[in-house]
């Protein structure tokens, strides 16, 4: 694993990053620019029908990165020397890569929740269960998501 670390590092790293920015960018994106524009479109049933729609691409997206992002973590932990801060900010950056993956998971599962409930014209019902997620799961994993970048650049060249 160490040779196709080294023969391969640029790329490893390129993937690590594109992938790390596809995730993170493209939450803050969805809540900072895409979030406060659907507030305008007042008919509640086409804003809840194409904020389900925005959210499906954005996880669609984002999930074959979230995998790229762990192999290559995975190649880097097996081809550098794992061992004093190396090895417990490595650690670190895997607890949030997990807790960031099981909410975005919850926040998968709790869309597609809503967009059964949408179908059958429960409106309410389908909004309550995507109410929490620009307020407080997005906000959460965009945090984790800067926090774990933080940790990759103190990561670099050790
Ligand atoms: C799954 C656990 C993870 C491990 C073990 C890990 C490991 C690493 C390592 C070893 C480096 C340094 C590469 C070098 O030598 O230059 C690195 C860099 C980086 N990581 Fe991670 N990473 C993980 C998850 C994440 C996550 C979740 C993100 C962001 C969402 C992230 C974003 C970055 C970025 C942006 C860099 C490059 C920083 C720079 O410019 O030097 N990583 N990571």
């Amino acid at each position: 694993m160490q040779t196709f670390l080294i023969d391969n590092i640029q790329l490893i790293i390129l993937i690590h990053v594109l992938s790390a920015m596809i995730w993170v960018g493209g939450m803050i994106a969805i809540r900072v620019a895409v979030h406060p524009s659907m507030q305008s479109i007042e008919e509640p049933k086409i804003k809840l029908g194409k904020t389900l729609m925005i959210m499906k691409r954005l996880f669609h997206l984002v999930l074959p990165f979230i995998l790229l992002l762990l192999l290559t973590a995975i190649i880097m932990i097996l081809g550098f020397k794992f061992e004093g801060n190396f090895a417990s900010i490595s650690l670190t950056k895997e607890t949030i890569w997990t807790i960031m993956t099981l909410n975005y998971s919850y926040m998968y599962y709790k869309r597609h929740q809503a967009e059964k409930l949408f179908n059958l014209g429960k409106l309410a019902e389908a909004k309550a269960q995507v109410s929490n997620i620009p307020n407080l799961l997005l906000p959460i994993n965009i945090g984790l998501g800067v926090i774990a970048l933080y940790l990759g650049v103190v990561l670099r060249g050790m």
